[in-house]
């Protein structure tokens, strides 16, 4: 089988399950992981902010950012089939009490006059107050694609004369920057905070980290123990991410030409495949699923009429060119 269905799916490689063995650690409630802290240090460095702090889950990260941002019965604004909205099964409201409202984009971006029109002011006892705006980068269900950063900069400056706070939501930032070449800290001068995930194409087993002020981050720790999330000798685990940003971040743009290349296989435009996702229109996507399926590819269906392709780590230039002559054929 060569499986499509998403870029979690990969298998730590055998030189990164070598570096979680030897992984020096300690309980890192107590703060005495050294593995867990370097790669904290090292990923807010990356994005020029001054913390990060380490997660399970990049859905967890995301929890503690928008939370830190956004106080109880004050909303967050983003695209609507941000991961976010439609896949945290409603923990920002259950969890943080933060309410929502959506824009929609066909490639998951924004119009910065949309925007513009949704921010809402403090208004005291009448409206709800905006405080922060999300953004996905790159966008999950729009098929990986990448926000520009001229576009993320121009929010940037909206957000300032709003007086409101900007999250990106970077799961597959690493992806955004292998794409365009956009330093990781341009993105990160955009944002007052960032979630991004080891655990998606860089291939880790488990892991997220929220970036954001030293200050942001004492209080996502406590947050982060609150919730169940402190974790002890987790060295282990940070040295999978430690390894993953040294030997996989670069290797990304492999799996961005595999996606290409299925792209062209079922007649997707590839200039709109920016990242390693493809997403299929079709009539019948449960059906065109099962049909794969058969022919020894797995896919999923993201919708009854959307198909999904992911490309990552453990899909070879070989396996995709299968792939592509598989899917061609349904
Ligand atoms: C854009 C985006 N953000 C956040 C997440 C959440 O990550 P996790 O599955 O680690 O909670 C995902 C997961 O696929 C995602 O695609």
């Amino acid at each position: 089988m060569i499986d499509l269905r998403s870029d979690t799916l990969t298998k730590p490689t055998e030189a990164m399950r070598a570096a979680m063995a030897r992984a020096e650690v300690g309980d890192d409630v107590y703060g005495e992981d050294p593995t867990v802290r370097a790669l904290e240090e090292r990923v807010a460095g990356l994005f020029g902010h001054e913390d990060a702090l380490f997660t399970p889950t990049g859905s967890l990260a995301n929890v503690l950012a928008v939370g830190l941002l956004v106080v109880p019965g004050q909303e967050v604004l983003c695209e609507a089939s941000a991961h976010i909205a439609r896949a945290e099964l409603g923990a920002h409201g259950a969890v943080s009490g933060v309410t929502m409202r959506t824009w929609i984009h066909p490639t998951g971006g924004f119009d910065l006059d949309v925007v513009r029109s949704l921010v809402a002011p403090d208004m005291g006892p009448f409206f709800v107050r905006t405080a922060a705006i999300a953004v996905e980068n790159t966008h999950n269900f729009a098929g990986g694609a990448v926000v520009g950063i001229e576009d993320l900069q121009a929010l940037r400056g909206l957000a300032d004369e709003a007086g409101v706070a900007v999250h990106v939501d970077g799961a597959r930032l690493w992806n955004a920057h292998v794409a365009t070449g956009t330093p990781l800290a341009a993105y990160g001068a955009v944002a007052d905070s960032l979630a991004v995930c080891l655990s998606k194409g860089l291939g880790a087993p488990v892991g997220s980290l929220v970036v954001g002020s030293a200050e942001a981050m004492t209080e996502a720790r406590v947050r982060r123990k609150r919730l169940g999330g402190g974790m002890r000798q987790v060295g282990i685990l940070a040295a999978a991410g430690l390894h993953a940003l040294d030997q996989h971040v670069e290797r990304l743009a492999d799996d961005h030409d595999r996606a290409r290349l299925l792209a062209e296989a079922v007649g997707v435009d590839p200039a709109g495949v920016h990242t390693n996702i493809v997403v299929l229109d079709h009539d019948d996507a449960p059906g065109y699923v099962a049909r794969a399926r058969e022919a020894g590819v797995l896919v999923s269906a993201v919708g009854p009429r959307t198909v999904r392709f992911v490309t990552h780590l453990d899909v070879s230039r070989a396996d995709a060119e299968k792939a592509a002559s598989v899917l061609a054929g349904l």
